[in-house]
């Protein structure tokens, strides 16, 4: 298992590229079973997470392969639709195979995903979707089972909001099911994530007809069939923004390249809240944080809030702060497994419910710490960069599901991150 050791505190400078967003990939490999033939995404990040989605495409019977050109999928022949549960354990993202795979077999089984580091995570309102398409789904040793009926999934208006809001992945099931039903579908409270309309412009290059794109209204006029594509995803931002907090928290100066920064409307507005200096680039931008970090509260909110996948590296910054933060989490109220972790670097943070009080302090020091989830690692790392001494991440296999070679790319702007096999 391979260990992070780093030392702190570092300063950066230079340029740093984002890879295509894990989280527009996962949703478009999906989207290829939908039409037989080849589809390619060039882009397609090369992270553990993407690579489990080929595995479970490979499961169902497609063929999978990467080359310079990118990630390649030939769904042709689709003769096991059935997401099993050894693969569906280690990835939750692979419950969106259900929507296309319903559409194109006209029956799937996939099954229930568990929970996981960052709380239960139901799929209850997925399946309120694809009900309401017509399909009869049902509960079988584990499984979700939904079939269609004898005509096909019929169009129809579907409310999909739930306790925290919208659902991003229940959105893309719902509007990748309702691309190939008879009649048009009409979801409101879609999520607006620009991964959600980066699968919606993706759909309608295969031949989809879906309006109200990035809205909390999409309508889809189902068409008989879709063809295969050829589509580059956006860039990652959720990588961007980690990288911004990382020019934050060690008080540099970053260029963060291959992102569309209007997506991170809330994020950058935190950063110029906590003192950073954001100039926009072409392509992504520049961030500085010259003075001393300020205290600023957040609360994470569906799109266009502030993403909860970036709460945890924005309490590591917050950690370093001039004053007293409040941190409340309203999509997962118990995405919280790096406060104790921080707390072992010397932050001071205390969890309140759904809330983390934040008591900024003056240095954080190095220590051995546990990453438990993707994001949460991410946050260690940031601290790690900062805290005097080498500290120690456990478990970096969490990060590398989400973040291609990302010791590679901030040594490259300055950072001292050893990955070492223990
Ligand atoms: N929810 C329900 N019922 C459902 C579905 C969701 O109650 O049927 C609840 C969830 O428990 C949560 C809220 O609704 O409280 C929102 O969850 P959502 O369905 O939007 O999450 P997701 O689609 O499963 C995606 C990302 C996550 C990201 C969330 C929120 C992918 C592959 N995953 O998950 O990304 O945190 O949206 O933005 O797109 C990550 O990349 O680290 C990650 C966890």
């Amino acid at each position: 298992m391979d260990i992070f050791e780093i030392d702190g505190p570092v300063k950066l400078s230079g340029t740093i590229d984002v890879a295509g967003s894990k989280n527009s990939a996962l949703p478009i490999q999906a989207a290829a079973l939908l039409a037989p033939g080849v589809s390619v995404i060039p882009n397609a990040p090369n992270l553990a997470d993407i690579r489990s989605f080929e595995t479970l495409l490979e499961s169902l019977g497609a063929k999978v392969h990467r080359d310079e050109a990118g990630l390649h999928i030939d769904a042709t022949t689709i003769d096991n639709p059935v997401g099993e549960y050894d693969i569906v354990r280690k990835m939750r993202a692979s419950i969106c195979i259900l929507g296309p795979l319903l559409a194109r077999c006209g029956k799937v089984k996939v099954s229930m995903p568990g929970g996981c580091a960052i709380g239960d995570r139901p799929v209850d309102i997925h399946l309120r979707g694809i009900k309401a398409l017509g399909a009869r789904v049902y509960l079988e040793n584990g499984y979700i089972v939904a079939e269609a009926p004898a005509g096909g999934l019929v169009g129809t208006q579907i409310f999909l909001g739930g306790p925290f809001g919208s659902t991003v992945l229940g959105t893309d099931n719902v509007m990748m099911a309702a691309a190939l039903a008879k009649g048009t579908t009409i979801i409101e409270s879609a999520a607006c994530e620009p991964e959600v309309a980066d699968l919606a412009n993706c759909l309608n290059a295969m031949g989809a007809k879906i309006r109200g794109i990035g809205s909390p209204r999409l309508i889809i006029e189902g068409v008989k069939e879709l063809r295969p594509v050829t589509y580059s995803v956006i860039g990652d931002r959720i990588e961007a923004g980690t990288f911004m907090v990382a020019a934050a928290i060690t008080k540099s100066r970053l260029r963060i390249r291959n992102f569309d920064i209007d997506n991170m409307v809330a994020v950058v507005d935190r950063l110029q809240q906590i003192g950073a200096v954001i100039d926009r680039t072409a392509d992504g931008c520049e961030v500085a944080q010259y003075g001393s970090i300020r205290p600023a509260d957040i609360t994470t909110q569906p799109y266009p809030g502030f993403p909860t996948d970036l709460q945890a590296q924005f309490m590591a910054l917050l950690a370093l702060a001039e004053g007293n933060s409040v941190v409340t989490e309203k999509i997962y109220p118990d995405r919280f497994m790096h406060v104790a972790e921080l707390n072992r670097m010397a932050a001071n943070l205390r969890k309140e419910g759904p809330s983390v009080i934040v008591a900024g302090v003056e240095r954080l020091v190095a220590a051995p710490v546990m990453a438990s989830d993707l994001r949460a690692s991410a946050a260690l790392v940031l601290a790690g960069m900062a805290a005097y001494g080498t500290t120690v991440v456990h478990r970096v296999y969490h990060i590398d599901r989400g973040y291609e070679r990302i010791e590679e790319k901030l040594n490259a702007v300055g950072a001292k991150i050893r990955r070492k096999d223990v």
